[in-house]
């Protein structure tokens, strides 16, 4: 049996104003917390054992998750008092682990929808023979992550993360967020203080000649780390794009969950979510957004590419794109918001208070 880490402390806090309270795995991405989609996925790829490492609002996690059965899981939570870091927050978790020194951890960043076949990473890390196998993946622009070169075979030659200058962009290859840990690798990291593991841990490993494999594909691959993300991946999941065992509903072109009302004549597109008791006006357009619980579009509210929060209510007419409204609050009729407004939570906005247009 494989058994893994999942990440989920840190600050995470790139989704405010929607998610006040809620940290970034739980808010729904397909109708479901996103981190169900990272559960289910490696379930489903025969892992059975699962410890969440949290620090941030870590106490919403265990009343949702339970002990991970209703998910064919054992899973089990450790917090940290201070935020540790990714390599501290590994280490800590370290005894809750029942793989032998030699057997394989899996490890994995917990804001990351992707397509990874989860067995062929560990098909590699057992045949090259490695102390920390990585998933990588190509980027246009890597400089937000852990740059990661590969000779010929795949090794990994060294570790960069989030480079500075332009001579320190070497390959388009960057981390990609999951990991495979040799079990006693895990336990040289030192315990009881921040590590990071992608600045110390990785270089420190490949200055010590540890051996770092990476395998690299051209799979689904997003980190969700801003609310645009975000929306993405959550309509991607309901397009069929990013696989997932947890949609909860068929792929295709929307997803409304049950109690949620959609006029007949409204129109929804692109992996549109209508979260739990959401309503949809007359007429409305939306496409490629999410509609969290309660949420209301009135009618011929035009939504596009936007995140629309718990209970908050978009006025008809107005139109959306590239927006966050945050839980609770009002966007009133005939405004016109775009490209990475976010209004606040609770806030409220007067009808015809914004336009882009010059005119009416
Ligand atoms: N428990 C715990 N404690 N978890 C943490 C902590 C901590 O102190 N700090 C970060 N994490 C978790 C985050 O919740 C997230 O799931 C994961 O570790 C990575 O942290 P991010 O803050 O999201 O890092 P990043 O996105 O800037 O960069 C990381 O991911 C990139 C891929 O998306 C790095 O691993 C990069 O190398 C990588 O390319
Ligand atoms: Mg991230």
């Amino acid at each position: 049996m494989t058994e893994a880490i999942l990440l989920v402390g840190g600050k995470g806090t790139r989704l405010r104003p929607l998610t006040v309270n809620t940290p970034k795995p739980m808010v729904p991405a397909a109708g479901v917390p996103f981190l169900t989609h990272q559960l289910a996925r490696a379930r489903a790829a025969g892992v059975e054992h699962i410890v969440l490492a949290t620090s941030y609002l870590a106490e919403v996690f265990e009343p949702y998750f339970g002990d991970g059965s209703a998910l064919g899981l054992h899973l089990e939570y450790v917090t940290e008092r201070e935020p540790l870091g990714t390599g501290g927050a590994i280490r800590n978790v370290a005894s809750r682990l029942t793989s032998g020194p030699d057997e394989p951890v899996l490890i994995f960043n917990g804001d990351i929808l992707t397509g990874l076949d989860i067995g062929a990473l560990v098909d590699t890390h057992r045949t090259s023979g490695a102390d920390v196998s990585l998933h990588l993946t190509r980027v246009a622009d890597p400089r937000a992550f852990g740059l990661v070169p590969t000779d010929p075979t795949g090794r990994v030659t060294a570790f960069l993360e989030k480079p500075q200058t332009p001579e320190e962009i070497v390959t388009d290859q960057i981390n990609a967020g999951a990991y495979v840990f040799r079990r006693s690798v895990i336990d040289t990291i030192e315990q009881g203080r921040p590590v990071s593991v992608e600045r110390e841990t990785f270089p420190g490993l490949l200055a010590a000649g540890a051996h770092l494999q990476g395998m690299v594909d051209s799979t689904y691959w997003l980190d969700l780390g801003t609310p645009g993300a975000f929306v993405r991946g959550s309509a991607d999941l309901v397009l069929g794009r990013a696989p997932s065992p947890a949609v909860p509903g068929r792929r295709g072109d929307a997803l409304v969950l049950p109690t949620a009302e959609v006029a007949a004549d409204a129109k929804l597109t692109g992996g549109t979510v209508v979260g739990e008791g959401a309503v949809v006006g007359a007429g409305a357009r939306i496409s490629g957004s999410a509609l969290l619980e309660g949420a209301v579009v009135e009618a011929g509210a035009v939504v596009t590419d936007s995140l629309i929060g718990a209970g908050a209510r978009v006025g008809a007419r107005t139109a959306l794109s590239g927006v966050v409204v945050g839980d609770g609050a009002t966007v009133g009729a005939d405004n016109e918001l775009r490209d990475g407004v976010r209004v606040w939570c609770d806030a409220s906005l007067p009808a015809g208070a914004v336009r882009f247009s010059s005119d009416q």
